[in-house]
């Protein structure tokens, strides 16, 4: 059966950076609802023109498109082994849009590292957040910067600072997080999925227990 691990936690704890480190290691697929978002943005697609009124506020994306979205990446050949999926669901809705998709390639969520952190980490994360703009690759400019100031270790791009990555929005974020994500914990708690992982510790320590956490 495939594996289908979804990664849950506030803005800025580190989703990305660990699903990039575990879908590598369990060479899945990565499925950020964020970069699909950006990724039509930078296109200019109808799609991103619409998902960047409300990325723009800190707001969420109405749950009908953001599932449309989904659906079609998780048709793509390279789930076929399943994947980790970073940012999404992130409402009661979306989360039981993704089990009837799910049932449909009779698979199911596996695992639900559930990452934490102080409010305080958290906007210490994000306001030294640096993305680069051909890939989003993510850097901090003091746990983990780019041998050059600006630009992309890995690609060359230029790196920028996310225009929801701004202090009035990040708060927005926050709040949106504790309303309507929040609820998420208690649906995947009382299914036997959620695993609380530390996030407030180094990069390689919270990859260790999340990897420790899957296997159980
Ligand atoms: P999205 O892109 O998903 O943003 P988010 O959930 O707010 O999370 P972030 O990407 O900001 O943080 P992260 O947890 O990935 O942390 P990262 O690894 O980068 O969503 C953006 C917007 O799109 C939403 O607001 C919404 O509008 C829309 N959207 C997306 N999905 C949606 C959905 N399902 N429904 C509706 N709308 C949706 O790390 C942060 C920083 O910390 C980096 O600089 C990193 O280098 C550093 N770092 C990471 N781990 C550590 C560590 N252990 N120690 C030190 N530094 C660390
Ligand atoms: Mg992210």
């Amino acid at each position: 059966m495939a594996t289908f691990i979804v990664l849950l936690g506030p803005p800025g704890v580190g989703k990305g950076t660990q699903a990039k480190i575990l879908a590598d290691a369990k060479k899945l697929a990565h499925i950020s609802s964020g970069d699909l978002f950006r990724e039509n943005i930078k296109n200019q697609t109808e799609l991103g023109k619409h998902a960047k009124s409300f990325i723009d506020k800190g707001e969420l994306v109405p749950d009908d498109v953001t599932i449309n979205m989904v659906r079609e990446r998780l048709h793509r050949p390279d789930c076929e082994e399943g994947a980790i999926l970073d940012g999404f669901p992130r409402t009661p809705t979306q989360a039981a849009a993704l089990d009837k998709m799910l049932a449909e390639f009779n698979g199911r969520v596996q695992s639900v590292p559930y990452i934490t952190a102080t409010k305080q980490v958290l906007v210490e994360r994000i306001s030294g957040r640096w993305t680069c703009r051909q890939s989003g690759h993510v850097y901090h400019q003091m746990f983990n910067p780019p041998k050059q100031a600006g630009v992309c270790d890995l690609d060359g791009s230029e790196l920028y600072q996310r225009e929801d990555d701004k202090a009035e929005t990040v708060a927005t974020r926050i709040h949106v997080y504790l309303e309507q994500t929040i609820p998420l914990v208690e649906y995947y708690r009382s299914n036997g999925t959620l695993v609380e992982v530390n996030g407030a510790q180094t990069v390689e320590q919270v990859s260790m227990d999340l990897c420790s956490a899957v296997k159980k």
